[in-house]
């Protein structure tokens, strides 16, 4: 059965951190490897799109403790778990949906998403990689480790699953159902360079998991 984002989240909250360390291959290197590429100035301004309870951001403080950082999730149960690791960091916390949520105009130096953004279609990213481009800073970046389609048929199955699925379950609302639909590296790399993003590089991979930077 499928559901609602939030809840399945929140629904494995209680072992969501020992499940992300110890069962995602790479998730030893790749929370490090992550922070690594973020910036390391006194007070840089950072966005991370869906957050969860902070697993790339302790990588991150250790390295840069005094980075301002804007975090957004969906669930407010991660959003609490986040809050209780950090208590004394600079960290602003919007519950919502990252395609909602105006990010304001050249305001930070780099954004991350770890894990998050294979729940979406290229269609639905264009709009949002736009408005992240415009967020960032000239010379400003977008780290994004997640999980990839290894080939187009793989990317156009778990697609096709997913309307199957939610026409087999009756849904019909506009909400965010917990699936797993990855784009290829290809089609994430072209949704970037289409949403004004001047260059897209691969920097590392684990499996099926990449890390890829867009500069603005
Ligand atoms: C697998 S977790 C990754 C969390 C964290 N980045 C990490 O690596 O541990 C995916 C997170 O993305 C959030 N999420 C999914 N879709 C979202 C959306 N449209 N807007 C904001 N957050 C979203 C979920 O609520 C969840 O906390």
């Amino acid at each position: 059965m499928l559901e609602k984002m939030a809840e399945f989240f929140e629904a494995r909250l209680h072992m969501y951190d020992e499940h992300m360390l110890n069962d995602i291959e790479g998730a030893d290197l790749f929370y490090p490897f992550t922070a690594e590429c973020l910036p390391k100035e006194n007070g840089a301004y950072v966005l991370d799109l869906g957050c969860g309870t902070g697993l790339e951001l302790e990588e991150y403080f250790k390295i840069n403790p005094t980075v301002k950082i804007t975090g957004i999730d969906l669930s407010e149960g991660m959003l609490n778990a986040l809050k209780e690791k950090f208590t004394d960091k600079e960290i602003t916390l919007i519950q919502g949906s990252y395609f909602d949520v105006p990010f304001g105009e050249s305001k930070f130096d780099a954004a991350v998403s770890v894990e998050s953004l294979h729940h979406f279609t290229k269609t639905a990213k264009l709009p949002l990689y736009k408005k992240l481009c415009a967020s960032l800073k000239d010379g400003g970046y977008f780290v994004l480790t997640d999980y990839f389609a290894p080939d187009d048929e793989y990317e156009r199955f778990y697609q096709n699953e997913l309307i199957r699925l939610e026409a087999e379950q009756g849904i019909t609302d506009s909400e965010f159902y917990h699936y797993d639909t990855p784009l290829t590296v290809a089609h994430e790399t072209e949704a970037l360079l289409e949403a004004g993003f001047a260059s897209v590089e691969i920097l590392h991979s684990w499996e099926n998991t990449y890390t890829i930077k867009a500069v603005k």
